[in-house]
């Protein structure tokens, strides 16, 4: 019904997964496997509201209606048991957006910041850039499965420096769905040491068979001024260059400081593609997330599968969420710089380092699965004949 196998020419359309390769692997002849969007074409009801928002003919100043916030409150009730208000949801054009103005708007400069790495790299740069300082408290590797070391983060939480946390749930990269008692303790931890609890929940929707993703907006009232959480339709619907970006905030004064800054750089008007879509996709699109969620779990099996039998050296890992695969790549007995040159120059697939996620993603690859499953067995088998050669 949805077609998600059909191959799109991206080439040309200004995509920074295509056109910045050159820049960031010094060449155009890849298979792009990196950036976090998806070669999949959106559905038709997608393009058929945007087109039919271009045909009105008339791009003057837009408001978000009633209509707008009540689709964004109905996905989150019904995918996601968070009941949410309307005073608490607030726009933000992108989500790292959203990390910045938090750690601007509640934090000092000088002040620690807890990450967890290996982490989305803007989590490092977001609280660097702003003067602070990165706590890193280490997600610790056990045997593939990624945990998190709860005696350190409640030392580094007590510290008095410390006043914020930027979670990353479900976690880009390593593929990790936090449990409900493992996110109770990191929301107590914050509530008893008065940490600003950020979590981005980008991925929230695209969680795999026997995994749940519980938000840190339905933890309970007891976090409502402890916590925000930070998400957005964009990576559920390959609409990250429509910046539909929202943050849920139940604590009066913290909104209230967001909007100031948000009115006061302009930020707040509705881009009218990026609120129709917003509207759509919630008011449509879930039939289309299943069918999408049950496509990439295919992906997932066939890449985890395909490199345990074929690929000697490189340890898939099963990811609980995300399309974004974590393997180690230890195995092959390189440095990072050669585990680079092979996927880059030889097998000539574009994947993020692990070490850009942190010295302990140094060793990893994260390959993105969001294409099409001919794109995925090409870019494998390149991978699997790049080894073999070795
Ligand atoms: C965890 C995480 N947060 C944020 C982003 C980017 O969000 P935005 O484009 O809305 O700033 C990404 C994109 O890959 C991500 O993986």
């Amino acid at each position: 019904m949805y077609n998600l196998e059909k191959i799109v020419n991206r080439q040309n359309s200004s995509s920074v997964k295509y056109e910045e390769m050159v820049l960031k692997f010094g060449s155009n002849d890849m298979l792009p496997f990196w950036v976090a969007d998806m070669d999949i074409k959106c559905p038709d009801f997608m393009i058929e509201s945007l087109v039919k928002r271009a045909e009105h003919g008339v791009f003057g100043y837009t408001k978000r209606m009633p209509e707008f916030y009540n689709s964004v409150i109905n996905w989150l009730d019904t995918r996601h048991e968070v009941k949410v208000k309307r005073e608490e949801l607030e726009y933000g054009p992108g989500v790292v957006f959203l990390l910045n103005m938090m750690i601007r708007n509640e934090t000092k400069v000088g002040d620690q910041i807890i990450i967890q790495t290996p982490v989305y790299y803007p989590f490092k740069s977001v609280v660097e850039g702003n003067e602070r300082v990165v706590l890193d408290n280490k997600l610790v590797n056990n045997n593939g499965r990624y945990e998190m070391n709860f005696d350190e983060l409640e030392k580094m939480a007590k510290d008095p420096k410390t006043t914020m946390m930027l979670l990353c749930s479900p976690h880009n990269p390593v593929g990790r769905v936090w449990t409900m008692e493992e996110l109770q303790r990191v929301a107590d931890i914050c509530l008893e040491n008065d940490v600003l609890l950020i979590s981005d929940e980008i991925h929230f929707d695209l969680v795999y068979k026997g995994n749940k993703h519980i938000s840190v907006a339905r933890l309970g009232d007891k976090y409502n001024k402890s916590s925000v959480v930070c998400t957005a339709p964009s990576k559920t619907f390959n609409i990250a260059g429509l910046h539909t970006s929202y943050c849920i905030i139940r604590d009066e004064e913290i909104m209230t400081r967001y909007r100031n800054e948000l009115g006061l750089m302009d930020l707040n008007r509705s881009n009218c593609f990026s609120r129709e879509i917003t509207q759509t996709v919630y008011e449509m699109g879930a039939d289309y997330v299943d069918n999408l969620v049950d496509f990439l779990e295919g992906n997932r099996d066939y890449t985890y599968d395909f490199i345990k039998e074929n690929i000697p050296g490189i340890e898939p890992y099963k990811i609980e969420a995300t399309y974004l695969l974590w393997m180690d790549c230890k195995g092959l007995g390189l440095s990072k710089d050669q585990i680079d040159d092979l996927f880059f120059k030889e097998a000539k697939i574009a994947l993020d380092s692990g070490h850009w996620f942190g010295d302990n993603g140094e060793g990893f690859m994260r390959i993105n699965l969001a294409c099409s499953r001919e794109m995925l067995a090409e870019g494998l088998d390149r991978l699997k004949d790049a080894v073999a050669a070795l």
